[in-house]
């Protein structure tokens, strides 16, 4: 019996600091994950293998951050069932723009589930993720439960502190 996983693939290594607030939330909510550097354009082959592999050796959710003309999530897409999540990142003159059309606008049949664009999509793709794996569970699921009611309970409590300001 296999360990489910999630792959978080970067085409670059300048994308890495970006995807550690993915692996920041796969971590905080103990999810088991790989991060690899590969590439659609320039390791074609390799990336052909890695998802393969990884989709092969229990993988259950696959994601993918590129910048400029972001073909990563949708390869990817193209050579497994599982679900992909794709994060846009801006890298370049067009500010995301450029990877958000190229990652977002996969022809039907091949899905791609597309975040936001540069850290706000990276930490949504970990939580979607982990939303995908906990539908298998339950402990899981629960974490994530409990993450999302410390973080009300902190906008409570930041408001509470903004009325008594104004009162002061
Ligand atoms: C994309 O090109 C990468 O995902 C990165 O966002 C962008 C620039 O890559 P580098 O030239 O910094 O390696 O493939």
């Amino acid at each position: 019996m296999t360990t489910p996983f999630v792959a978080v693939l970067m085409g670059s290594d300048s994308d890495l600091p970006i995807l550690q607030s993915t692996m920041g939330v796969l971590k905080a909510l103990e999810i088991p994950f790989e991060a690899k550097i590969t590439s659609a354009h320039r390791t074609p082959a390799a990336t052909h293998t890695y998802v393969k592999d990884a989709d092969a050796r229990g993988c259950s959710v696959f994601i993918c951050a590129a910048g400029l003309a972001a073909h990563l999530a949708g390869a990817v897409a193209g050579l497994t069932l599982k679900p992909v999540i794709g994060i846009p990142l801006d890298a370049g003159p067009l500010q995301g723009m450029d990877s958000l059309l190229s990652t977002v606008q996969m022809p039907g049949g091949i899905p791609v589930a597309t975040v936001a664009v540069g850290k706000p999509g990276a930490k949504n793709a970990g939580y979607l993720a982990a939303q995908i794996m906990a539908l298998a569970d339950p402990g899981l699921a629960q974490r994530i439960r409990s993450e999302r009611d410390a973080n009300a309970e902190s906008v409570i409590a930041k408001d509470a502190k903004l009325q008594e300001d104004l009162k002061g």
